[in-house]
């Protein structure tokens, strides 16, 4: 096989190693918004994790700058699930439209949580700040746990 050839086989396979995840082509794109909103929280979240696990020294206005982005996401991904859209490629249990009540009320206790770090990551209480981010964690998972599939 001729070096080009290789090179272009290797291409093909790089463009196939995509994920076999349908894209999302609806009108408004809600599932595609919702979970790039959702990685943003991930992203915003995880040098607070590593602060609060003593992976990373604390510096007071980073840290404050991290919460206050995080909050300023919490309440973005909600209107993006209307009704019909537990299509592919979303992972969002159909409970999310079946229990709305307990789907708001997850949403508002981790909404709670968020301003509560904020309001401490202001104050600079180390300690408060590390069981503040738990908190919130715990709250990702416990919505994940009732509302989203295994990835
Ligand atoms: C009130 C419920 C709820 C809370 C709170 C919540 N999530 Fe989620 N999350 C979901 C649901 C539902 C999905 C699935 C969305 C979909 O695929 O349509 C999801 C999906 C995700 C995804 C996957 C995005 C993708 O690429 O598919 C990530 C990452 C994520 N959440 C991170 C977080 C983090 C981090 C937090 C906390 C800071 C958090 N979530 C808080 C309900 C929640």
């Amino acid at each position: 096989m001729t070096l080009p050839k290789i090179f272009s086989l290797l291409l093909a396979l790089t463009l196939c190693a995509c994920s076999d995840e349908p894209a999302d082509n609806r009108p408004g794109q809600p599932v595609a918004k919702r979970r790039a909103i959702f990685k943003e929280f991930t992203r915003t979240l995880e040098p607070m994790g590593l602060v609060a696990r003593e992976r990373a020294p604390y510096k007071r206005q980073e840290f404050l700058a991290s919460a206050q982005s995080l909050q300023a996401l919490v309440s973005q991904p909600w209107s993006y699930f209307t009704p019909g859209t537990d299509y592919a490629p979303s992972h969002a249990k159909a409970a999310v439209w079946d229990k709305p009540a307990e789907f708001t009320a997850a949403r508002e206790q981790f909404e709670r949580k968020v301003t509560e770090l904020t309001r401490l990551a202001q104050g600079g209480d180390l300690d408060l700040i590390r069981a503040a981010v738990n908190e919130v964690q715990r709250s990702c998972k416990s919505c994940h746990n009732d509302f989203r599939r295994d990835i």
